[in-house]
């Protein structure tokens, strides 16, 4: 606690509430005591204003666009680390020795395949099924698979489930994308790295050779470090509520990955990519595109604009966009959706609506498109981004069951409904 105080004057009375700050300045007024103090909640729709926690992991600073994982600068992670360095970063609070290191990636390595039996689950789904509904059923069932692993109290076992869904992820995402093709499951191989088995798991057919793309396999490193955490977002939040009930780690990455496939949050990689392909099918006339989003009367958004937190520049766009030019180059690929979006960028930052609101590109605005280079379909992407955010999701998941002063998450409410009445017997209705 700061010392200072915040005082809140409710019909005649004073109430005085403590304040504090965060390592970087950012301060709170702690209303916990208000409603015993005064009888009146907070009411903060969407959370907008409101500190859920106190965490060491992630900083970003909104209006200055800075992102930093325990300190260190989201351009240096992704130039210097690697995504499992990160990760162990993220769930472990410090960067590994090699040696360190070395003992996580053998770890993870051991738990890739998924048990056979196991397979059979993805017999169950259409070949159209979304590839993010059967990630987070799959993960959900895990619960039931290893029991051993579900008591979030038992450090060894938050370790076991850990180690598991790091390794067994990426397995699963391929799984959903071959059951997609109708094409045969590749095993993990482990003498790849974490991103090059992916790959492999993703283009190898039993038919033909396949050699991982060392720039594919850098481009998707830097990829999911980019969306390896993001401090209270939605799908972190959702994690959190489930976890906080002392719920099993696998349910609760398995309903962070239902919060993220919305479109508001992590499926705005895909409505981006969709939206730039209905721009280039029906001309590519951007303008009418932004007029749309800035018509009340029109439900239409700009997908990939606007961030509940950002609002000078995403800092994650600005890599982003500097590796798609990077990788389209290298591969030797012109995609006209880049023009459209470059386009797009350029005549919504300098619309009045655009700025005033702070609506930059977010994320997901460039992101697609380096994805769809890659040869990931659309409907992959989101399973992309829960493949990134996952160290974040279990730091943050562990952060909170370590943390002494953790509570179950039960927000209040504001009742707006029918006072007390009697029932009307249905005859009489
Ligand atoms: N296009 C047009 N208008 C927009 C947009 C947009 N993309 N985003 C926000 N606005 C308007 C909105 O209509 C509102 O206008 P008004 O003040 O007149 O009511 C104003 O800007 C403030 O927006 P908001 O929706 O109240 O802001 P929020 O903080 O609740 O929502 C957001 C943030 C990201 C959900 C929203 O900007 C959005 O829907 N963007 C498009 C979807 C998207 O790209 N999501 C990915 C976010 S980044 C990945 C992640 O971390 O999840």
């Amino acid at each position: 606690m700061s010392g200072k105080k915040a005082k809140i004057e409710l019909e005649g009375k004073t109430y005085e509430l403590p304040t504090f700050e965060g390592s970087e300045g950012e301060k709170a007024v702690d209303i916990s005591s208000l409603r015993n103090q005064s009888g009146y909640i907070t009411y903060d729709n969407g959370y907008g204003n409101t500190g859920s926690t106190k965490s060491s992991i992630t900083f970003l600073d909104g209006e200055k666009g800075i992102l930093r994982y325990r300190g260190y600068n989201i351009d240096e992670l992704c130039e210097k680390a690697s995504f499992l360095e990160v990760a162990y970063l993220l769930i472990n609070k410090a960067l590994p020795t090699k040696t360190q290191l070395d003992a996580f990636e053998k770890n993870i390595k051991e738990h890739t395949m998924i048990n056979e039996d196991y397979k059979h689950y993805f017999d169950v789904w259409p070949r159209s099924a979304h590839p993010m509904g059967i990630l987070a059923s799959a993960i959900s069932g895990l619960a039931a698979f290893y029991d051993d692993c579900l008591n979030p109290n038992d450090q060894k076992q938050a370790h076991i489930a850990t180690i598991r869904l790091l390794a067994k992820m990426p397995t699963f995402a391929a799984y959903a994308y071959k059951k997609s093709m109708g094409q045969p499951f590749i095993y993990p191989k482990n003498k790849l790295g974490y991103c090059g088995n992916f790959l492999n798991m993703m283009y190898s057919c039993p038919t033909d050779e396949y050699k991982v793309d060392p720039d594919m396999e850098r481009a998707l490193n830097q990829l999911l470090i980019i969306h390896a955490d993001h401090e209270q977002n939605c799908s972190t939040s959702a994690v959190k509520v489930i976890g906080s009930s002392q719920a099993n780690l696998f349910a609760a990455v398995a309903g962070g990955i239902n919060a993220l496939w919305g479109p508001l949050h992590g499926g705005a990689n895909q409505a981006v990519l969709e939206m730039l392909e209905e721009i280039h099918v029906n001309g590519g006339d951007v303008t009418k595109y932004v007029a749309r989003a800035k018509d009340k009367n029109d439900s239409f958004k700009l997908m990939g604009f606007g961030h509940r937190v950002y609002k000078n520049f995403d800092p994650r766009a600005t890599i982003i966009k500097r590796s798609c030019d990077i990788i389209l180059n290298k591969m030797g690929i012109h995609d006209p959706l880049l023009d459209i979006a470059k386009k797009l960028e350029e005549i919504a930052l300098k619309d009045s609506y655009f700025i005033e609101k702070k609506l930059y590109p977010n994320v997901d605005f460039y992101s697609g498109i380096i994805y769809k280079a890659m040869g990931f379909p659309v409907n992959m992407f989101t399973v992309l981004f829960s493949l990134g955010r996952l160290p974040g999701w279990i730091a943050q998941w562990k952060e909170m069951i370590e943390d002494p002063e953790s509570k179950i998450a039960r927000p209040r409410q504001i009742y707006t409904g029918e006072k007390q009445r009697n029932i009307v017997p249905i005859m009489e209705r």
